[in-house]
């Protein structure tokens, strides 16, 4: 049975579980995180990914850290743990948010049992948020796709996404894909055109994965497809994740996304970034040069993985000992972007705007 989650606590057997994208759309496999450790490998190796989720997944990781220290240094550890998970993948700021959210919540005063329990609690709680995060960032696209579907001669009202910020990438509804779930539910007519997203190709893997499940019309184009489909008003919108906005709107995702964006300027198309407020950076104005992009192993790039006979099989796809460069991200520039959708509303890229909806980050 397909879990409505990406991540949960099993009670019966006393650890974390969580699908295992490594291997979807192929194959559904659940893995047990039990340790820090396990935490960790999930992160660095995208079982979890999409910035939501590692989030979680760290807050989880904290807990399990505490639960297997048996030393007298529990605080010690602790800060040891953070610092380590927090070097597991750079660029989604939600990790180093949620590890230093969970320091937040233990104390040394406190005894190690009331700490582990706080940091239970601040997992679930997080984990929470996150869902009621999503929901409320997929209320508010659905108002855009209604306007765009009343506007629009012919339906269905066409969108465009990158990568995976869907719910895979968070705990369930996802971000970009949250307000085309909610138009599906409502009867409004969408269709997805789904980015395939090299390297790792998590839009034809897994979105579309997710959408096919959903039952909601999709099409799989390679990455270099948009720009042809907005000349050809074939995009009513482009709607992205992000996993580190800056206070100034710039906006941080998955590589590739920046060209989409340049395309959509280019064709008077809208492009929103949809996101929660756990992947806003409230110290960071710039990015360009603040932003720490993660670059990952040749790997990726030179080997494809596909199905053949019904096994899995791994290829290699370019000349041996070819030069790779393999960046994760890419940052978009805030005049690019048409708005932000979060969970308290639809807001212009721009610094005054965003402290408007979150008037506590002053
Ligand atoms: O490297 P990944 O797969 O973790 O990158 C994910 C993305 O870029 C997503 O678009 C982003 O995390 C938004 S998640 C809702």
């Amino acid at each position: 049975m397909i879990n409505p989650q990406t991540i949960w606590y099993n009670w019966e057997k006393n650890l974390v579980e969580t699908i295992d994208q490594r291997y979807l759309p192929f194959r559904y496999l659940i893995l047990e995180i039990r340790t820090l450790e396990d935490a960790r490998f999930a992160i660095t190796e995208m079982v979890v990914r999409g910035a939501p989720l590692i989030g979680v997944t760290a807050a989880y990781g904290m807990y399990l850290a505490a639960c297997n220290y048996s030393g007298d240094d529990f605080y010690e550890e602790m800060l040891r743990a953070a610092e380590w998970l927090k070097s597991s993948r750079p660029t989604a700021v939600n990790l180093a948010f949620a590890v230093n959210e969970a320091l937040s919540v233990i104390s040394e005063k406190c005894t190690t049992t009331q700490n582990k329990q706080q940091l239970f609690v601040f997992a679930e709680t997080l984990k929470q948020r996150e869902i009621e995060f999503s929901k409320k960032i997929g209320m508010y696209g659905l108002e855009l796709i209604k306007a765009t579907s009343k506007s629009k001669k012919s339906n269905p009202v066409q969108i465009l996404t990158h990568c995976n910020a869907g719910r895979l990438a968070t705990i369930e509804l996802g971000t970009a894909t949250a307000p085309v779930y909610l138009a599906h539910q409502a009867g409004i007519p969408v269709h997805v055109w789904v980015d395939e997203t090299r390297p790792r190709n998590q839009g034809a893997r897994l979105t579309a994965w997710e959408l096919a499940e959903a039952g909601i019309p999709y099409t799989i184009i390679p990455d270099n497809t948009g720009g042809h489909l907005m000349q050809h008003n074939m995009v009513d919108m482009v709607i992205v994740g992000s996993d580190r906005t800056t206070l100034n709107g710039n906006v941080a995702n998955k590589i590739g996304t920046y060209l989409k964006a340049l395309a959509a300027a280019d064709n008077g198309i809208p492009f929103y970034v949809a996101l929660p407020s756990t992947s806003i950076d409230w110290n960071l104005n710039d990015g360009f040069t603040e932003i720490p992009i993660e670059q990952r192993d040749g790997r990726e790039v030179s080997m494809m993985e596909g199905l053949l006979d019904n096994q899995v099989h791994e290829f290699r796809i370019i000349p041996e000992k070819s030069p790779i460069a393999n960046y994760g991200f890419d940052v978009t520039p805030a005049r690019l972007v048409t708005g932000l959708i979060t969970e308290r509303g639809i807001c212009k890229a721009i610094r005054e705007d965003i402290l408007n909806l979150f008037p506590e980050k002053k």
